[in-house]
This record gives C-alpha cells, sequence and structure tokens, in this order.
C-alpha cells in the first residue's frame, strides 16, 4: 500500500465523546447545504448579540454585484464575545498562555484580566482619538498586548490592521498607507530564536516614507527596553499610557457587517490586498469552527503556532478560541530555539491538549530524526492539526506517528485569509484520515472542481478549486478597491469564488488540495506574490528583468527561484547575488529571501512578450525533459542556455 492509500479510521473511544460524529456530520452538513438560511440562524445563537439577527443571509456571487451580508440588521461587539461573557463563569480561568522565547519566561492571564487590561487599552485608544472606523496598525511581537490590541480595537469600533513583525519598513508603510492608518501599535524590540528584532526602528523608517503622515501617533510596549530613537509628539510608551486608564470600558455596538480588520496577503499581481472582514457573520464562523474541528472541550489548553500577523493567528489564537472560552496558548519564540524540543517541552510543560502547526515546522523536526521529540511525553496531546500548505504524506505519518505518539487525530484544514476560517478539514470524530487529503467540507461549504473553461467536473476528477456559495467567514471585500475583489476571486469563473488552489477529489468524495495555481508562492506556509518580489529586483539598478518562480522545497514546501536578467554591462558575480538577496531581505523581509538566483542573459517569452512561467518552473524543478511546447517562443534558444546553467541541487 502507498502512504497516499493508507487510512486511519475514526477510534470509536474518540467518536463517541467527541462533539461531532459521522451521523451527526452527514445530518448538519445536509441541513446546512438544504436551508442556509435555518442552519446559521441557529448557529449564529452562539454569539451574544446585543440585538439579534432577523435576516440571515443575503449573499450574491454575481460578477456584475459581488455583495456578501450575513446576519445583516443583527448587532454585536466582538470583544464583549470574547471577555464580558465569559467573566460569571470563567473570570478566573487562564484565557491565555504566554510562553516566552526564553524558557524561562511565561505567564498566565485569567479572563478577568485580558477583560481589565484590553479596556484600560480601548480607553488609551480612545485618548489617542482612536474611534469607530479608524483604522489601527499592530506591528507587534507574539505578546499578550497584541490580543489585547486586536481586542480593544474592537471594542470601540477600530478596524485592525495586523502587519507581521517580519516585513520590512516598506512593506509596513505601503500597508499604512494603504489602509489609511492613523495609529500604530507596536514594541521596542521583539525577540525571537535569543535575538532582538527592532520592530520601533522599522517603524521610525517606515514612517520617513511619503504617503504616512495619515499616521499620528506610535504607541510602544516596552518588551525588552533596547536602546530606541524617540519623537516626541508622536510615540507614546504604552505603559505611561495604558496604566492610568480605567478598566471600565463600554464596548460599542457594530453592525454585523461593519468592518472587525484589515488583513493583507498577497496575489498573483500588483500590490498586497487588504481583505475586509467584518463582525457578525467572522465571529460566528470563527467560534464554530474552533470548537468542532478542534473538538475543542472545555478545560483544554489550545496551542496554535501560527503568529497573530497571519490569518490564523487572528481567527485561531484569538476570536475563535476566545470566543469559546478556551485557554489558548501564544508562543512567543521560534520551534527551534533554545533547542529542536522546544515544542515537545511546550506541550509538556503547559499539558496542552490540541497542537494546530504548520507542514514546515514539521518537517523542519523531521529532518533531525525521531530523537528530537525525546525532551518530552506530549501524553496531553489529543488533537494535532495542520495548516498553510499541502502536507507530505510522510511528515503527515511523522507527525502521527513522533509527536502525536499514534494516539491522535490530525485534522489537515484548508482555508485562506480571504475565507476568515477553515473551509475543509476532517472533524476528528468524525471523518477517517487520509494522510494528505484536507478530507471534507465544513458546515454550509460547498466546494467544486472546474476545469479550465469553468466547466463543473464531477466525481473522481482533478480541477481548480472553486466554492459556490457564501460562508459566513468569507471575507465581503478587498479594502478601498471592490472591483479588484471582484476581479480576483469572481471573475475566471462566474458565480462561484475562485481559490486560487488547485484540488483533486477521490473515490470517497475526499479532498486533496494540491497547491496554487497562480502566480502565488507559497513558501515555509507563508504566502508570495511572484510579481512583488519581481518589482523588488527589478528596482535594483544593475537588473533589467527579474522572473520569480517556486521550487519543491523538502523543509519549506516551496522555495524561491530567480531568473535575473542584468542590465547591459554589469557583469554576474557571487557579490551580485547576496547583494540582491540582500536587497529583497530588506524591501520585503527575511520571508522573501531567495533560495537560488539564476543569471539568465534572455527569458523564454511568447512573441507577444509574455513570459513563460511553465518553463521556468519546470527549468527550476529540474524537470528539463518535460518542456513541453517551446515552438511559440520568440527565441527557443534561451532555453538551452537557461538548461545548461540551471542550479543543480
Ligand atoms: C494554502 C492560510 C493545502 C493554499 C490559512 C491556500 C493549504 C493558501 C492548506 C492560503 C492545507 C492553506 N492544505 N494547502 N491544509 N492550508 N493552504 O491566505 O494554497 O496564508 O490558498 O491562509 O495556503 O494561505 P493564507
Amino acid at each position: 500500500m502507498t502512504e497516499q492509500q493508507k487510512v486511519h479510521p475514526v477510534s470509536d473511544d474518540f467518536a463517541a465523546n467527541a462533539w461531532i460524529d459521522k451521523e451527526k456530520y452527514q445530518a448538519m452538513y445536509q441541513h446546512s447545504v438544504d436551508d442556509p438560511e435555518g442552519f446559521w440562524a441557529e448557529q449564529a445563537k452562539r454569539v451574544d448579540w446585543i440585538k439579534a439577527p432577523t435576516k440571515i443571509k443575503n449573499t450574491s456571487f454575481d460578477s456584475h454585484n459581488v455583495d456578501i451580508r450575513w446576519f445583516e440588521d443583527g448587532t454585536l461587539n466582538a470583544s464583549t464575545n470574547c471577555l464580558d461573557r465569559h467573566l460569571t463563569d470563567r473570570g478566573d480561568q487562564t484565557a491565555i498562555i504566554w510562553e516566552g522565547d526564553d524558557p524561562n519566561d511565561a505567564k498566565h492571564i485569567s479572563y478577568r484580566e485580558l477583560h481589565a487590561q484590553t479596556c484600560q487599552l480601548a480607553n488609551a485608544l480612545k485618548a489617542l482619538g482612536i474611534g469607530k472606523g479608524d483604522v489601527v496598525t499592530l506591528y507587534m511581537p507574539m505578546i499578550p498586548e497584541a490580543a489585547m490590541a486586536m481586542l480593544a480595537c474592537a471594542r470601540i469600533g477600530a478596524v485592525h490592521s495586523v502587519v507581521f513583525g517580519g516585513f520590512s519598513p516598506d512593506a509596513l508603510a505601503q500597508r499604512v498607507v494603504g489602509a489609511d492608518s492613523k495609529l500604530i501599535i507596536t514594541a521596542d524590540e521583539s525577540v525571537r530564536g535569543g535575538k532582538q528584532v527592532p520592530l520601533k526602528d522599522n517603524v521610525d523608517a517606515a514612517l520617513t516614507r511619503p504617503g504616512t503622515e495619515v499616521c499620528e501617533k506610535v504607541l510602544v510596549v516596552k518588551r525588552t527596553g533596547g536602546e530606541i530613537e524617540w519623537k516626541e509628539g508622536r510615540d507614546v510608551w504604552y505603559h505611561d499610557l495604558v496604566d492610568k486608564q480605567s478598566s471600565d470600558c463600554p464596548a460599542e455596538e457594530m453592525n454585523a457587517e461593519d468592518p472587525l480588520f484589515i488583513l493583507y496577503t498577497s496575489g498573483s499581481t500588483g500590490a498586497p490586498k487588504g481583505l475586509k472582514h467584518t463582525t457578525g457573520g467572522y465571529l460566528t464562523y470563527a467560534s464554530l469552527t474552533h470548537q468542532y474541528i478542534f473538538d475543542y472541550q472545555d478545560g483544554e489548553v489550545y496551542w496554535c503556532t501560527a503568529d497573530v500577523g497571519w490569518v490564523t493567528g487572528h481567527s485561531y489564537i484569538v476570536y475563535g478560541p476566545l470566543a469559546n472560552g478556551a485557554t489558548t496558548l501564544m508562543f512567543e519564540g521560534v520551534p527551534s530555539y533554545p533547542t529542536h524540543g522546544r515544542m515537545g517541552e511546550i506541550v509538556d510543560k503547559h499539558s496542552v491538549n490540541i497542537l494546530y502547526t504548520a507542514p514546515t515546522a514539521i518537517r523542519a523536526l523531521m529532518a533531525h530524526g525521531d530523537s528530537v521529540m525525546d525532551s518530552s511525553k506530549r501524553d496531553s496531546l489529543r488533537v494535532l492539526g495542520s495548516v498553510g500548505e499541502p502536507i507530505n504524506p510522510e511528515a503527515w505519518e511523522w507527525f502521527y506517528r513522533v509527536i502525536g505518539n499514534s494516539n491522535c487525530p490530525i485534522v489537515d484544514t484548508w482555508w485562506q485569509t480571504e475565507t476568515g476560517g477553515i473551509l475543509i478539514s476532517p472533524l476528528p470524530g468524525a471523518m477517517d484520515l487520509k494522510p494528505g487529503s484536507a478530507t471534507l467540507p465544513f458546515f454550509g461549504v460547498l466546494p467544486a472542481l472546474v476545469d479550465s473553461e469553468g466547466n463543473e467536473l464531477e466525481g473522481v476528477a482533478d480541477g481548480n478549486l472553486v466554492i459556490l456559495d457564501s460562508w459566513p467567514g468569507q471575507a465581503r471585500s478587498i479594502w478601498g478597491d471592490h472591483d479588484r475583489f471582484v476581479q480576483t476571486y469572481f471573475s475566471t469563473y462566474k458565480g462561484v469564488y475562485f481559490t486560487g488552489d488547485g484540488c483533486r477529489r477521490d473515490e470517497d468524495g475526499y479532498y486533496w488540495i494540491t497547491g496554487r495555481v497562480d502566480d502565488v508562492l507559497n513558501v515555509s506556509g507563508h504566502r508570495m506574490g511572484t510579481a512583488e518580489i519581481e518589482s523588488s529586483l527589478v528596482a535594483h539598478e544593475s537588473v533589467a528583468e527579474a522572473a520569480v518562480v517556486g521550487f519543491p522545497h523538502d523543509i519549506k514546501g516551496q522555495g524561491i527561484y530567480i531568473y535575473v536578467t542584468l542590465t547591459d554591462g554589469v557583469e554576474p558575480s557571487d557579490a551580485l547575488k547576496k547583494e540582491l538577496t540582500q536587497w529583497v531581505r530588506k524591501d520585503i523581509g527575511p520571508i522573501a529571501s531567495p533560495d537560488v538566483i539564476q543569471w539568465a542573459p534572455g527569458l523564454p517569452k511568447t512573441r507577444s512578450g509574455k513570459i513563460m512561467r511553465r518553463i521556468l518552473r519546470k527549468i527550476a524543478a529540474n524537470e528539463c525533459d518535460g518542456l513541453g511546447d517551446t515552438s511559440t517562443l520568440a527565441d527557443p534558444s534561451v532555453v538551452d542556455d537557461l538548461i545548461e546553467h540551471r542550479a543543480i541541487r
């Protein structure tokens, strides 16, 4: 039997105690697609509404009029749902376990404390002139203040836009300008793997860029006490302002469709897009999926290893778990520090029951052999989860056997920044697992596969993954550019949401995500547009032209392979390769570091001047035999040169 055919059936014991078993999944799924209005009206009751919605679903995927509204006459506040409503029953329960980069640093924050500190911060935001509808940028380490900042914004109706702390000043500036953000919340430095990252310096640099004058204030958490510059009148210490505020802050009554947050992500073309997520549908969906997909049971400790800079951190570190009154663990550091055993040691230290991580982290550990887990027992674990990229069956089995002691179901959760929450995933008490498959759709989700003309494929098939109808967690628009939203997601195939992913459906109806079919790279689970990297490179004086493609990478899933055509008269050299690598890291961030740079005297282009990426991808993957038809190229001989000089790995 090949790895791909291996099935791990649901254990009877697990199913007996799970929220959802096979029968229940079938019944609820059927209800959700037969009667979405009735199903979601019922599910929305898990949220505390100020005014309960009477209108449930009002959505159109018609490309002339894409309009998505859920619970549109309901009002609520997301922060009271994550905080206030838990105070009576679980005020003293730990809401956030924070584990610092240094293994000796940890703290527990109860729901009562989280509530009080969030209210203080919310009052501080008001004192800084922030109100309903204003956009606040968060550029923060993985510290509890990041969750507080998100919730404090939600409390007063401000819209947060979290920018991953690994992004460069330019990337930060671009997002501040794009969202018209009046305030940045940051820290002096973040600490990861024993190293300091100069967040405040990066903010200072970002705020010298044109257009960033919109940002009037910078609120700074003192994390390390490292040396930073200070701009009087603009910069405010968090502890100076927040500590003196009242811990009472009434929550703003928000419409279900008022924006909760913006989150930038990469697409195949142009600058990153700020996806707009709204309040009622998002919160309902994040909390429902968190409870059922991780089978979260009251009192359990749940750990998602993502960063709050990504959507996974939004939905499955902050909003989903806290709306459910869970204990959510937030880890500041990296899994390899101080040793590769750290992840298992954290599980033991805090008796983690549910561990949600990424294939790239699993593969990195796996490369060190089974003994990397010798320093921990991990017998508290009950459910494992994977997200961000396809998980190869070998990594799945290793995760299952070594980390999970062959004792925990794995939920391979497929979703996107745009989807707000998980769309395709096992429910651990309901699905037999096939390593590498995200299995079946969540309630209310209607996946379909289409060919390149948009014809729907039935049964066993391989095609482009689309979703036929709306679900409550879906992004409503691109901030300030609804046309781009329609163009990007609803125009390739009419009347459906196009995910950008390729997918196969097997004989059991299980979905196997095969990866992006557009020019988006997924490097260690981080989404990046090839166009963004290319435009960074061509801004360098030595670069005439650049083409970026992904190639299979053992640990990262995909690596970044760059073909560079130099400006006339510039000599290729290793020093120049280093310089270009630094250039991209500085321009976008270390996550965009090129793995391979190949000098390309010419790029394969059609007669109309379009670069044939298909060929470049093949060469980068060392698959030079199956290049297909190159006769339409303007100059087929460039291909021979590229093959001859390709980087052999
Ligand atoms: C990929 C992350 C296979 C996919 C939540 C998607 C996955 C992109 C999986 C979204 C998975 C995410 N199996 N591929 N379980 N999860 N992806 O917006 O290509 O950062 O389109 O959201 O990651 O990345 P994003």
